[in-house]
């Protein structure tokens, strides 16, 4: 069970389900980023549920971090290094472990920037195991990264790097409300395309 829970939703039976979803990517700072390039090329099963499965969200502390760790592997083509995740244990909220019933199947981690006196949300990494999408695992997650928004009004909008051929994540955050407003280019080292679309939602706009 997870330490704790900030977040829960009950779905009924979803046995069966599998994800048309390809391995897909998404980027950091070069500083969080290891040399290697990983392929997830495991097979994947589908969760199997009989009556009802339980999805919420748990604490990332030093006892579950290498959890963590392998979700990340399996889901991002890029590898984040020691550093990335001795930050974010002491991340607090902004990273969360996404549980379905007692397995670990997905995590998200963001971080708080101040450029110019504009202060945003960053998603660094928001990830589902393939084979548990499309069951309501990364809006649990992003539903999470938008109440952390709601709590400090000061925080302009929350933004994040999609490679330019991931459309399951671009369908995903376009559900949610971002949009498109600019293209990094060459954003990634060693995978193609190296693009990056920055995706950005505006919060607190009447504050
Ligand atoms: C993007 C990602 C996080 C979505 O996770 P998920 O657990 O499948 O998300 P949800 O089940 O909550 O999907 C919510 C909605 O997003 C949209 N969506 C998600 N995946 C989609 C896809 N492959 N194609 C079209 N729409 C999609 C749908 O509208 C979906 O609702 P529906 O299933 O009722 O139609 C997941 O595909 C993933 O981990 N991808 C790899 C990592 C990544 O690219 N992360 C994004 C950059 S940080």
């Amino acid at each position: 069970m997870p330490s704790s829970s900030v977040n829960e939703a009950t779905v009924e039976n979803t046995s069966e389900k599998l994800s048309d979803c390809h391995i897909s990517c998404n980027g950091s700072h070069d500083d969080f980023v290891e040399d290697d390039v990983l392929e997830d090329d495991r097979p994947q099963r589908p969760p199997r549920c009989v009556g009802k499965c339980i999805m919420q969200l748990g604490e990332v502390t030093q006892h579950n971090i290498m959890q963590l760790k392998k979700i990340n592997q399996a889901v991002f083509p890029v590898s984040y290094n020691d550093k990335f995740y001795k930050e974010v244990v002491s991340a607090g909220e902004l990273a969360k472990l996404a549980y379905f019933n007692d397995i670990i199947v997905g995590g998200v981690c963001c971080r708080i920037e101040n450029k110019d006196g504009h202060k945003k949300l960053y998603i660094m990494t928001l990830g589902t195991l393939a084979a548990y999408r499309r069951f309501g695992i990364g809006t649990l997650m992003l539903d999470h990264v938008i109440y952390l928004c709601h709590k400090d009004p000061t925080i302009e909008s929350v933004y994040l790097h999609v490679q330019t051929n991931n459309e399951s994540a671009l369908d995903f955050y376009k559900k949610f409300g971002f949009q498109v407003v600019g293209t990094a280019e060459k954003y990634y080292k060693r995978i193609e395309p190296d693009d990056a679309f920055i995706l950005e939602k505006p919060m607190n706009v009447n504050l």
